[in-house]
């Protein structure tokens, strides 16, 4: 099902996968490989900054060489070309969407971007980030990824919260659906009356909450759909 109207997308790592980029929890995802607790809480930074470092840098050094595939270049015509408004809101930390000429709300944050842990000053990281690091703005030892950990709020949700409560069509593309507050997306869409769509390898925890499923790689699935849906715009 599709309508005409206002749309929100959401993504999630299933996206960059074709793009040489590990999912979280696939088969030999990078939570298979390391404990959330030892890199991706608060917790884990104050205990060992340079575990968490080595884990992001590696994270970023792949991100930097990866390049979008056809659902990230799909996804950006039809930003372009959509005559109604379309929020792009990603869990992704990559910076594929934006490689193929989308603008998008990364929710969970950035991995070319430093954060002060001290100050919240934010500034571009460069390929390998240390705890030898400053802060530009206060001089503190105390730069971090610029990534949202479990714990921590997700940025952007009031923004968020109101395209989804405004939208006419909620899409999720390559997520797992585990993940809260984004997994809820589909429920707070479908109490605005949105049509729901998901694109997945597989099904997700959440299918059981949209109302259409397009199962396929989302190199594939994705450039078909934002056919179908300009062809009725
Ligand atoms: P997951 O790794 O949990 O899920 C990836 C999803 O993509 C799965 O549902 C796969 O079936 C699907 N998938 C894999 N390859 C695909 C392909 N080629 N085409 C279409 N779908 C494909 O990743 P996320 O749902 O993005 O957060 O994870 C959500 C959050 O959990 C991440 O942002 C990250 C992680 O912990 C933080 O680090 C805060």
């Amino acid at each position: 099902m599709t309508k005409t109207g206002n749309i929100v997308i959401l993504t999630g790592a299933g996206i960059s996968a074709e793009s040489g980029l590990s999912t979280f929890r696939d088969e030999n995802g990078l939570w298979a490989q390391h404990r959330i607790e030892e890199v991706a809480t608060p917790e884990a930074f104050a205990r060992n900054p340079a575990r968490v470092h080595r884990f992001y840098n590696a994270r970023r050094k792949q991100a930097l060489h990866a390049m979008p595939n056809a659902a990230h270049h799909a996804l950006t015509e039809l930003q372009q070309k959509w005559p109604y408004d379309l929020l792009l809101v990603t869990q992704n930390v990559d910076d594929l969407h934006e490689k193929s000429g989308s603008r998008a709300v990364h929710m969970h944050g950035a991995l070319m971007r430093a954060l002060c842990a001290a100050c919240a000053h934010r500034w571009d990281s460069p390929a390998d980030l240390s705890v030898e690091d400053t802060c530009p703005a206060c001089g503190a030892h105390t730069a971090r990824p610029d990534i949202v950990w479990f714990g921590e709020m997700p940025y952007h949700m009031q923004d968020i919260l109101s395209a989804l409560q405004n939208c006419d069509l909620f899409a999720a593309i390559g997520t797992s659906g585990q993940v809260y507050p984004a997994a809820g997306f589909v429920q707070e869409a479908l109490s605005a009356g949105a049509a729901t769509v998901e694109l997945n390898l597989k099904d997700s925890d959440m299918s059981y909450a949209f109302q259409d499923q397009i199962t396929g790689p989302a190199s594939e699935t994705v450039p078909q759909w934002v056919g179908r849906l300009l062809s009725q715009a």
